[in-house]
């Protein structure tokens, strides 16, 4: 398996302990946040991560910020990106299991390590459950795609 990880400077210590973690799980690695405390825009991290998922040169991406909002809402921005911003391990299970997401972030100054290792195993260990769910995935990819939904007129 291969994960992309990405952190702005809120973040880059527990970037390091995740990238760590999930090494010493056999994951493969691909670090595009920053690896310094100097002031580094989410934005940067987010979209390179993005764009690795969205072209299947990885198999899900970690990001994380200062409270996982930010760099999720930038990398929901683009085409194909289902990020979700969780702080606990049964958010993160629900949206692998509902929402397939693709990317998992949260907040370096929400939740401890312990934590966040909780909620990536939980993302990592849970199947998407397709059916009805598939069905609203498509409908948020339809807005992405069109900017409208059939089903709202
Ligand atoms: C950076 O200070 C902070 O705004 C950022 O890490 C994140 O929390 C934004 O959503």
């Amino acid at each position: 398996m291969k994960l992309v990880i990405g952190n702005d400077h809120a973040a880059t210590e527990m970037k390091f302990q995740m990238m760590a973690y999930l090494e010493q799980k056999g994951i493969e690695v691909i670090n595009v946040g920053t690896d310094t405390n100097e002031s580094f825009d989410y934005a940067i991290a987010a979209y390179k991560a993005g764009k690795i998922v969205a072209d299947h040169e990885a198999d899900g991406g970690v990001l994380i910020c200062g409270t996982g909002v930010g760099i999720s809402m930038a990398a929901n921005k683009v085409k194909g990106i289902r990020a979700a911003a969780c702080s606990d391990p049964v958010t993160a299970r629900l949206t692998k299991q509902h929402n397939n997401a693709n990317i998992i972030c949260f907040g370096a100054r929400i939740v401890g390590i312990e934590t966040a290792k909780a909620i990536v195993d939980a993302w990592l260990e849970s199947e998407f459950e397709g059916g009805r769910h598939q069905h609203r995935i498509d409908m948020i990819h339809e807005i992405e795609d069109t900017q409208s939904l059939a089903a709202a007129q």
